[in-house]
């Protein structure tokens, strides 16, 4: 496996490897040096049936299944469809899932390493890919922080609430997303999540709260802590963090869900077809120790 890194703030591309067959214990420990360091990491070309896909995000760490849970691959309960492709007048995946700035899972007690995007279809446009997944680099985002803010917020906690993006989707004008019922509200209470973390690969400080889901500083004044978020939310979307994928059918995207965030772009019609298969990967197991092996 080569890895050749985009030169920019977050991305490396995974040529020489075959993610239909089980990883080697070089190649996993590889992959995850190479998440912690690039954060966004794209396989092209692969051909994975859904058993494979699962396979290689297990690898990694329990794989989640979604509270809302309307589509996914058939006995995969685990593998959620993006998509905007309609069947016999049905939908078949969640047609607007990502879209808008936010963190996988940080509204959960337990957290994500990573997410997983496999390419089926791309919509295209005039020869160029439409949908592009953004990234921004939550190391340097905390890294860049004023010294006196990394101090007032050392060891302080926020909330972050599930139903802060599911109620945001919503409102979108044409959204077809459901309110969510009252038993999926209280399957995802409302979590306290540190603002700075150390991650477990790099084992530096990420910025570790985000406009989709963090609600408010635990314990501080509502007004501060609104004006807090607000900074942070616009430093943490500075120019020089953003990276942008451009896809391309096969191409499997395993990202760091704890050194950054994203963004899908909704930018294409209803009669330009993107099918994405999803696995999210949970931050279960220990991988300094795995790394240190
Ligand atoms: C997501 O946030 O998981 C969706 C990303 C995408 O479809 O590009």
């Amino acid at each position: 496996m080569h890895i050749i890194p985009s030169g920019q703030t977050l991305g490396a591309q995974a040529n020489g490897i075959d993610l239909a067959h089980p990883l080697s214990d070089g190649d996993f420990r590889s992959i995850l040096r190479a998440l912690g360091e690039h954060g966004v990491l794209c396989f092209p070309q692969q051909m994975l049936d859904t058993d494979q896909l699962a396979a290689f995000g297990r690898r990694f760490g329990e794989l989640e299944i979604n509270v809302a849970n309307a589509y996914h691959e058939p006995n995969h309960p685990e593998m959620m469809i993006l998509s905007n492709i309609r069947k016999d007048g049905k939908q078949i995946g969640a047609n607007d899932a990502g879209q808008g700035w936010h963190t996988d899972m940080s509204y959960s007690h337990d957290i994500a390493l990573a997410n997983i995007l496999h390419a089926q279809h791309v919509p295209m446009r005039g020869g160029k890919p439409l949908g592009e997944t953004q990234f921004r680099n939550m190391h340097a985002a905390y890294e860049d922080l004023p010294d006196a803010l990394k101090h007032k917020l050392e060891g302080r906690t926020a909330t972050h609430d599930f139903a802060k993006f599911w109620d945001m989707m919503v409102a979108k004008p044409g959204s077809t997303r459901k309110p969510l019922t009252p038993e999926q509200r209280a399957k995802k209470p409302p979590v306290s999540q540190p603002i700075f973390r150390r991650h477990p690969i790099t084992g530096r400080m990420v910025l570790y709260a985000n406009v989709g889901y963090t609600m408010s500083i635990d314990g501080m004044d509502p007004q501060e802590s609104g004006e807090i978020l607000d900074f942070l939310f616009r430093h943490q979307e500075r120019a020089e963090y953003l990276y942008a994928h451009h896809w391309t059918v096969g191409d499997v995207l395993m990202w760091d869900n704890i050194g950054t965030m994203h963004n899908a772009i909704g930018d294409y019609l209803p009669d330009e077809p993107r099918y994405m298969r999803r696995v999210q990967v949970m931050a279960t197991l220990d991988y300094a120790r795995l790394l240190a092996q």
